[in-house]
């Protein structure tokens, strides 16, 4: 009789409390009730991601024994649910860690152009470049790359992936609640899940999404189910390859179940530079990513930027014309290093890098036009989580869909958007991306190549110490956004939450233009336009998240202003 009544009162208080609507282990994260938090200090482990739920999950993992790479795996996998906007299963990226031990990781899992692409896939029959196909609908998917990438950093990883990724299912079979801005960023993207998609899907189950609503993914609740219980075949094979394989003949995209099958992760050795008595760690091609940072950081080294002064005239100067050359070496020699030999030690050299600089003049703008990429003799939506657990290990992710919800084809029956990575290759020379890059043969489409990426996922060690932890999405920002942080800290002396919220600005070589957000110092502005500085204007540049680990190893993470990003630790 007593135990009838405590399991009543138990079924009454569960009840109460939403019990089944609380997702997670000990049912940590409340996926009706939560805020952004913005910036915090930690005693052991934190997490930075573009989503609250998301950051939760992962710290929550942390806390029950797991470690950075648990948590990566499992705010990975949350954010493919509460941040369909660019979180994702059917996209790819980047994993950078460094285990407590020392041991560096680069885990490439970027996607592959399918097998039946083709150098000219993109051109019509008089040669122009059709940039709706690349960025747009089923051709401009390239085989995903999540999945077997969350599997390869299972290697890293303490927990059982069953326990990872459960949250993601709860949270996707459960719902969540909407913020206005996911609502408005819903209902601005319905017209096209209905144009590029084939099938009715969780998205476009209401004609309007206002804040407060609950989004349910039924199907992609199975899909990550599927994933939990058969592995990376989940995905790979079976139902969810089969579904994914239907969506592209519905759509006349080209990815084929060979594809799916013989896609791999693959491990790369990190790049490893020194700026200022710091050592950097990133990452290597097929991302561009590492190199523009070492070769900018690399630039900048020789001048005191510090004593210059935060945003002046001269050092602004100093890392847009260093950004510039940067920017115009990526568009010749990088892509694919299975597909071309990048020179990337040699882009590095410090020999090169002096001489790049030789025709830097102070108080003048150089020409894009004029500067080629260097030679030598021989030879807006992608979401970043930075981590770092109580031991020490440190991981920083980056994975895209490309832009805002990818191709904005979701899979029929399997609930997941596809990516629009295609539009990262060049797709004909000259002919610019939907960030505004250009490239030629080291980055053209060839069956099964990877795309170049600008993604930078970057560590940073003090004294072979854990001390900084960085990453954003934003096309080709990225690279000099997570440089902006990296001299934040280390020049101007500026603690996590200035370092990622200070105004930023950022030059590509090509359009010859200083982007800069609308708080950037119009002093400045107009000293750097005198000079010959042309500036356009542009909405929030990135959302970079950062942990700065201090001297008494304190985490002191902060989640950008730009976004609902948000931070979560213990
Ligand atoms: O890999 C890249 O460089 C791009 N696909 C990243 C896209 C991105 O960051 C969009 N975010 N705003």
């Amino acid at each position: 009789m007593l135990r009838t009544i405590c399991l009543f009162i138990l079924v009454f208080l569960s009840f109460l409390s939403g019990y089944g609507q609380i997702v997670g282990p000990r049912k940590a994260v409340d996926p009706y009730r939560y805020e952004p938090v913005k910036a915090a200090s930690f005693e052991r482990a934190s997490v930075a991601s573009a989503h609250a739920l998301a950051s939760q999950v992962g710290a929550e993992m942390m806390r029950r024994g797991g470690n950075a790479f648990d948590a990566a795996i499992a705010t990975q996998l949350a954010l493919a649910v509460v941040y369909p906007v660019a979180g994702n299963i059917g996209g790819g990226g980047f994993l950078l860690g460094r285990k407590a031990d020392g041991q560096l990781i680069a885990l490439d899992f970027r996607e592959t152009a399918p097998r039946a692409a083709r150098r000219d896939m993109y051109l019509d029959q008089d040669g122009k470049a059709q940039t709706e196909l690349s960025q747009n609908g089923h051709l401009a998917a390239g085989v995903p790359g999540t999945i077997a990438g969350l599997f390869a950093s299972m290697s890293y990883a303490k927990l059982p992936f069953r326990d990872l990724i459960q949250p993601a299912i709860d949270l996707a079979a459960l719902g969540f609640v909407l913020s206005e801005n996911e609502a408005r960023s819903l209902n601005w993207t319905l017209g096209n899940f209905k144009k590029y998609g084939t099938k009715p899907n969780a998205f476009t189950a209401r004609k309007e999404w206002k804040a407060g609503d609950t989004l349910v993914q039924k199907e992609l609740a199975r899909t990550l189910e599927l994933v939990r219980d058969k592995g990376a075949k989940g995905f790979y094979r079976g139902k969810t390859a089969r579904l994914l394989v239907a969506e592209m003949k519905r759509g006349g995209g080209l990815i084929d179940l060979q594809d799916l099958k013989a896609y791999e992760a693959k491990s790369r050795t990190a790049m490893e530079f020194s700026y200022r008595g710091h050592q950097i760690i990133g990452f290597p091609p097929p991302s561009s990513g590492g190199v523009i940072l070492g070769q900018v950081l690399k630039m900048l080294e020789p001048y005191p930027l510090g004593q210059y002064g935060f945003q002046s005239p001269e050092a602004v100067q100093l890392m847009v014309e260093a950004e510039r050359r940067a920017y115009a070496d990526r568009a010749t020699h990088l892509g694919d290093p299975d597909f071309w030999k990048v020179p990337v030690s040699e882009l590095l050299a410090d020999a090169y890098l002096k001489n790049r600089m030789g025709d830097f003049v102070p108080g003048k703008a150089s020409e894009s036009k004029l500067i080629k990429a260097g030679e030598f003799r021989e030879s807006e939506q992608t979401t970043h989580l930075s981590i770092v657990d109580a031991e020490g290990n440190m991981v920083a992710v980056t994975t895209t869909l490309n832009g805002a919800y990818g191709s904005k084809t979701v899979v029929g029956g399997a609930g997941f958007l596809l990516n629009n990575e295609m539009d990262d290759f060049s797709i004909k020379p000259g002919v610019a991306n939907m960030y505004g890059a250009v490239g030629g043969d080291a980055n053209a489409i060839a069956p099964n190549k990877r795309m170049l990426s600008s993604m930078c996922p970057a560590l940073v060690l003090k004294d072979n110490k854990p001390f900084m932890v960085v990453g954003t999405p934003g096309g080709t920002t990225i690279p000099t956004s997570v440089l902006q942080a990296v001299v934040n800290v280390i020049d101007f002396g500026m603690n996590a939450e200035q370092a990622i919220n200070s105004p930023k600005f950022h030059h590509q070589w090509l359009p010859d233009l200083v982007d800069i957000e609308k708080d950037f110092p119009e002093e400045t502005r107009k000293k750097l336009a005198a000079m010959g500085y042309t500036f356009r204007l542009r909405d929030g540049i990135g959302r970079t998240e950062i942990v700065l680990i201090d001297r008494d190893g304190k985490r002191m993470v902060a989640a950008d202003k730009r976004g609902e990003d948000s931070v979560a630790g213990y």
